[in-house]
């Protein structure tokens, strides 16, 4: 097995016991670890849907997030989604969270996304890069599957200052929750290296709110 494919079964064994305490355990480190806004997480994602778009949203997770932001079924904008995401349970999860049609849901590895070049106008890509085992690969898959001119808005975790934050999270890498520590610099490299440019970028607490375009 490639290093990859060792971290992706990790964070799917994680995910698996993880999807279980869902959302409440990520809010919760949400607050305390990264101190970011919830309410303003989750306008930014919904800003991303201010006309007709077909949206993927990459890493959905237990899809409480997307529900939240996106109101599937009640959204005239939403034309349809696809949710994409490696763990089986978390998916299940968000089957539930998401019933409203007309969702897709895709198990796989945003390192080989099975989707045509330049499907994708709109994607979202909420936490999933503190996860990922190789963010320019899922960048640069990001990229192919996205549209001239496309659009991408998500979020990123930054290692805080404070050394028990930071210890912490340390353990979450360890344990198979994440997969590193993300900087500032090291996101800016990122994108430079993968084509897009940042349209916008904020900071709350911090988490890091992004969106890049093609
Ligand atoms: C912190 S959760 C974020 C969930 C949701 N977007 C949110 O913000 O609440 C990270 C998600 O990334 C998924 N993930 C991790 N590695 C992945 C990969 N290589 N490809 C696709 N999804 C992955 C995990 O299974 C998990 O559901």
């Amino acid at each position: 097995m490639s290093t990859n494919e060792v971290l992706n079964q990790k964070t799917k064994e994680r995910y698996s016991l993880y999807a279980q305490f869902y959302p409440i355990l990520a809010l919760l480190a949400y607050y305390i670890i990264w101190r970011g806004n919830i309410i303003k997480h989750i306008q930014f994602f919904r800003n991303l849907v201010t006309e007709k778009s077909k949206v993927l949203d990459i890493a959905t997770g237990d899809g409480s997030l997307t529900e939240a932001a996106l109101k599937p079924g009640k959204n005239q904008n939403l034309e349809s989604l696809v949710c994409l995401d490696i763990s089986s349970d978390m998916l299940d999860k968000a089957r539930k969270n998401l019933s409203s049609p007309p969702t897709e849901f895709v198990l796989g590895d945003v390192g080989k996304m099975p989707f045509k070049d330049g499907q994708y106008s709109v994607v979202a890509c909420f936490g999933g890069l503190n996860s990922f085992p190789d963010v320019p690969l899922a960048l640069s898959e990001i990229y192919r599957v996205m549209a001239p001119y496309g659009k991408i808005r998500g979020s990123a975790l930054l290692l805080p200052a404070s050394p028990w934050r930071q210890k912490k999270i340390q353990q979450w890498i360890e344990e198979g929750y994440q997969t590193q520590t993300i900087t500032k610099e090291k996101f800016k490299k990122w994108v430079q290296d993968s084509g897009f440019k940042v349209s916008v970028e904020t900071q709350i607490g911090d988490v890091l709110l992004f969106e890049l375009v093609k």
